[in-house]
């Protein structure tokens, strides 16, 4: 399925170069957290940056902004954040914890901010996240207790899809151009090129984060790495009010946010609804729904993503009728959709129950 730039957040932080690869070619998003730190992170805070990822970024940013102590989280091998904390100078301030953040024993009670970054950008697959984040603010926050993103807000648009099964294959076609390329590329650039390259989007996250990544260097230097961005597989970039939609995409609904969630609240995964209602605007057969996921942190935009997925049970609507998109669904089999012959204005149902 068509998915312009959600990639999994599991997969993406666990190893130092998958980290790396993810904040080279998501500067904005880095620049953002700097900014949402810079403005709040005081000096003697106690932060816990949840999901801190192999590289631990954040939690050592914290750390060198004041906190007096940083505890950085997350499933893989810590040992690098470890190297980047002493690197920095603020290996006596900043712990890390290898563990899944619903069971691993957290060395903090309470802290005064909370970095959650750990969305799977897309409303299926966000529910235990925002679960997950619910529980570590019931167990670790005060009354004052700062969590970044402070706000999640979904939406979604039916679409009518011209060409949905091409597109999967034009997608299988890309993943194989995408591959092809890179082996190209490879061939084509000597190694110490693409050591080059690395190094100096290296500079660049370096220049972003404020924080100083030597320790990365070796691992750079001993593999054999493709160049982390080539032309192709390079993820769609949105202009800032959202899709620039792909051709054979024409909209039948008008977006409707449908959660809004306060990061702090510690009843913010309770108003994540099981479905999303559309109201129908312009006559076609509705196959797809593309959903937007915005984080932020006041009015810091941290990151904007959108995915397409297909429905199940697609069928023609005219304006009037409503459609009910599931929200249970991971998207990969498609999206259960019912049409009633309902009135205008979306809205989301049924509050989903932990
Ligand atoms: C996109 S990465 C963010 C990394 C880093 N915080 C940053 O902003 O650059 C999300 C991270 O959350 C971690 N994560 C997601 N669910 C988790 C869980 N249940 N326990 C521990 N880590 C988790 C993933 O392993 C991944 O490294």
């Amino acid at each position: 399925m068509y998915r312009p730039n959600t990639t999994s957040c599991a997969a993406l932080g666990t190893d130092p170069i998958s980290h790396l690869t993810f904040l080279i070619r998501h500067p904005g998003r880095q620049i953002a957290l700097r900014r949402a730190l810079e403005r709040v992170v005081r000096q003697g805070w106690v932060v816990l940056d949840a999901g801190c990822g192999a590289l631990g970024l954040l939690a050592i940013m914290a750390a060198k902004l004041g906190a007096a102590r940083a505890v950085g989280v997350d499933l893989g091998d810590l040992q690098i954040a470890r190297l980047l904390a002493k690197e920095n100078g603020v290996a006596d301030r900043v712990d890390f914890v290898e563990g899944d953040l619903r069971h691993a024993p957290i060395p903090v009670q309470r802290c005064d901010l909370l970095v959650s970054m750990i969305y799977r950008n897309h409303p299926g697959l966000d529910r235990p996240q925002h679960q997950l984040v619910q529980r570590l603010v019931e167990r670790h926050a005060h009354a004052a207790t700062v969590v970044i993103p402070s706000e999640v807000h979904y939406s979604a648009t039916g679409y009518a899809h011209a060409w949905p099964h091409l597109e999967r294959r034009w997608l299988s076609a890309r993943r194989t151009l995408t591959a092809l390329h890179a082996r190209a590329a490879a061939a084509w650039s000597s190694q110490a090129n693409r050591r080059t390259a690395w190094a100096q989007h290296l500079v660049e996250v370096e220049r972003q984060a404020g924080i100083s990544l030597s320790a990365i260097r070796p691992l750079i230097d001993r593999s054999r790495l493709l160049p982390p961005t080539t032309p192709i597989a390079r993820p769609r970039s949105w202009g800032p009010v959202g899709l620039a939609p792909p051709p054979g995409l024409k909209a039948l609904t008008q977006p409707h946010r449908f959660a809004t969630i306060d990061g702090s609240s510690r009843s913010g995964a309770s108003s994540y609804p099981e479905s999303v209602a559309l109201a129908v605007v312009r006559p076609g057969r509705m196959n797809a729904v593309l959903w937007r996921q915005d984080l932020l942190f006041d009015d810091i935009v941290i990151r904007r993503t959108e995915s397409l997925d297909l429905v199940n049970g697609a069928r023609r609507v005219a304006p009037k009728n409503r459609v009910i998109l599931s929200i249970r669904s991971n998207g990969r089999d498609g999206v259960p959709m019912s049409v009633e012959p309902g009135v205008a204005g979306g809205s989301a149902s049924s509050p989903w129950s932990p």
